[in-house]
């Protein structure tokens, strides 16, 4: 073995720029934070191939003296703090002094900068972490623009890693747009190749920002204010009201002390209470914006400081769920009904159980509604009760088959569960379940034959996008198509849909949940793209006639696998009379 060394410095620095810079969208983040720590209130970022070989910033803030522009690119240069108690009170977005270091080690970089009150602009170079001496440059205003070129150039293996260029600004917007809200009154501009992504002027509040950010309709957004003085907790929400409902949780912010930051209590605690108004399986859209004392957060456990530690926890969550409960309850609007409205959202929630033979899943009766219905069973775990089969065994599938095409139906319950009868068994069917299941399969056999049948519309269903879901479009326009979707870009906030595969009850929440999708754009798993689709959409049909309840079944019967819904949940279950007659107190 080698004896001990120590690391040159060049590899050190490679190393080191490994934690902070991981791709274009980690550079963006980083020079956008030091734009706005120095008080600027233009930024604007260009970038070109996804960032890869072009990533242009320029600001109007303080700007850069000669003297600090020579120490930039050097570990632990920063003008942000001095003290460790400094990093107890850290106000601003950068204090490590670790962002420009890292990325002057991995790319070609060129700073110019013309500070505030002074008449002489100055420019450096670095590439690689080799720096070349400040030289004069001509400015128009004040301010700072940075070029990074060739990103991962002396780094091949970070290079070969980075994704296509519309997935690179994906990323990007990713991190971009939480800033935008966080700074509503300033102007942020974005641009890919050339064209504009992002163009917001300062905006009058967040809620308006909040709404031209996100492509949102405004008398849709809630707002409040809250405070808890004992503990120094100072709360600002932007809720969106039920109309706002989101098949993934894209459109869910958190600051803390100005900092965009991720906390998995504070989004379980939000999400959570807005189940008192939306159904599971869609999710809100919201921004919070919290402030606590500096002393009572730690940003200092992550090297992107991306995660927080927040103490009084347990304090804050209640403070948070009695704040925004009284938003929605007091103030949350109706919801509206759009022509086509899914009955039954689906739970996106629930896992799905691929992978878990389906044997090992068991039916749990008797728990609450919104613990998930099926869970893997642990080994050795017997069923709850006996009588309550969820049928998944192989060998009992066909006789269960004709069982079910003798059974007589005897009504429904709570418009969801069809209620059959056949020997000593009462069948309890779930609606939903089987009405995806057939979906599904019919879906599923469509896309395999490449033929979905389409409904044309007289009128377009326009489906508002984000600023990422329409990135995510225009890479996966095509193979939209195979699913059934023509559309055409409206603007770059919306396109319209001009077909839909038949039997689609929300193509909107359809869409999003394609765009969402890694795996759509590679040539296709249908059955998972099949399930993403149907997960998202439930034929209508919630108060089903007797005949149609019968249809349904024989349907369901017709299916490969009619005793599981495509996400793993069992679609009946079969209660025996022993099961009735020990409620009774029969035996
Ligand atoms: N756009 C800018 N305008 C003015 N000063 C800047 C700008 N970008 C960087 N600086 C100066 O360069 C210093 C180093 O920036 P760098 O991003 O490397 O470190 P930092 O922001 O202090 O800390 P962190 O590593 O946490 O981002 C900053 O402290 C700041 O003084
Ligand atoms: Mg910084």
């Amino acid at each position: 073995m080698a004896h001990v060394h120590v690391l040159s410095s060049d590899v050190i620095a490679r190393i080191a720029a490994g934690e902070v810079v991981e791709r274009p969208a980690s550079v963006v983040k980083e020079l956008v934070e030091n734009a706005l720590d120095a008080g600027a209130t233009y930024v604007e970022v260009n970038l070109k191939e996804g960032g890869k070989s072009l990533i242009y910033i320029k600001d109007n803030g303080s700007g850069i003296v000669r003297e600090d522009l020579g120490l930039l690119f050097q570990r632990h240069a920063t003008s942000k703090i001095t003290s460790a108690e400094d990093l107890e009170q850290v106000l601003s977005l950068g204090f490590r002094g670790e962002a420009l270091y890292s990325i002057g080690a991995v790319a070609e970089v060129n700073v110019k900068s013309l500070a505030t009150g002074l008449k002489d602009a100055w420019e450096i170079d670095v590439k690689g972490g080799v720096k070349e001496a400040a030289r004069p440059v001509a400015m128009a205003g004040q301010g700072t623009e940075i070029r990074v070129k060739e990103l991962f150039f002396n780094t091949p293996a970070r290079k070969k890693f980075l994704k296509s260029d519309a997935s690179e600004v994906e990323q990007v917007l990713n991190v971009f747009m939480p800033y935008v809200l966080l700074y509503p009154d300033r102007h942020f501009i974005l641009t890919h190749n050339g064209r504009t992504l992002v163009d917001l002027a300062p905006a009058e509040n967040v809620v308006e920002r909040t709404a031209a950010a996100l492509n949102l309709d405004a008398r849709h957004l809630l707002s409040g204010e809250g405070a808890l003085l004992q503990e120094g907790f100072a709360l600002r929400l932007v809720l969106g009201d039920i109309n706002i409902q989101r098949p993934r949780r894209d459109l869910q912010y958190l600051f803390v002390n100005g900092r965009p930051v991720q906390s998995r209590t504070v989004l379980f605690h939000v999400n959570d209470v807005y189940r008192l108004v939306m159904s599971e399986g869609v999710h809100p859209a919201f921004a919070i914006f919290l402030n606590v004392s500096p002393a009572d957060v730690d940003v200092n456990i992550h090297p992107a400081k991306r995660e927080v530690r927040i103490r009084q926890e347990a304090r804050l969550g209640g403070f948070l769920r009695t704040q925004i409960e009284q938003l929605l309850m007091t103030r949350g609007g109706a919801k509206e009904i759009p022509a086509r409205e899914p009955l039954f959202p689906f739970p996106s929630d629930v896992p799905i159980s691929e992978g878990v033979p389906a044997d090992k899943m068991i039916f749990s009766p008797g728990q609450s509604s919104d613990i998930p219905l099926c869970r893997p069973r642990p080994q050795n775990e017997e069923p709850v009760f006996s009588e309550f089969v969820a049928h998944f065994d192989q060998q009992r599938e066909s006789s269960l088959k004709d069982r079910l095409l003798r059974a007589r139906f005897i009504g429904t319950f709570a418009h969801k569960y069809h209620l059959f009868e056949e020997g000593q068994s009462l069948f309890v069917v779930d609606q939903h379940a089987a009405q995806e299941r057939v979906l599904f399969e019919k879906f599923r056999r469509q896309l395999a034959a490449g033929a979905v049948e389409v409904e044309r519309l007289l009128t377009p269903v326009v489906v508002s996008l984000t600023r990422q879901e329409k990135s995510a479009f225009d890479r996966l326009e095509d193979r939209l198509k195979l699913f059934g979707f023509e559309a055409t870009v409206l603007d770059e906030g919306a396109i319209a849909l001009h077909t839909l595969p038949s039997d689609l009850s929300d193509p909107a929440q359809v869409v999003r949940a394609l765009l969402a999708d890694d795996d759509l754009g590679a040539p296709g798993n249908t059955d998972v793209l099949a399930r993403r689709a149907c997960r998202a959409s439930v034929m209508a049909g919630d108060r089903m006639k007797a005949e149609e309840s019968v249809h349904q079944l024989k349907h369901l019967m017709a299916c490969d696998d009619p005793f599981t819904c495509p996400h793993g949940r069992p679609v009946f279950v079969e209660l025996k009379t022993s099961f009735f007659d020990r409620h009774f107190l029969r035996t």
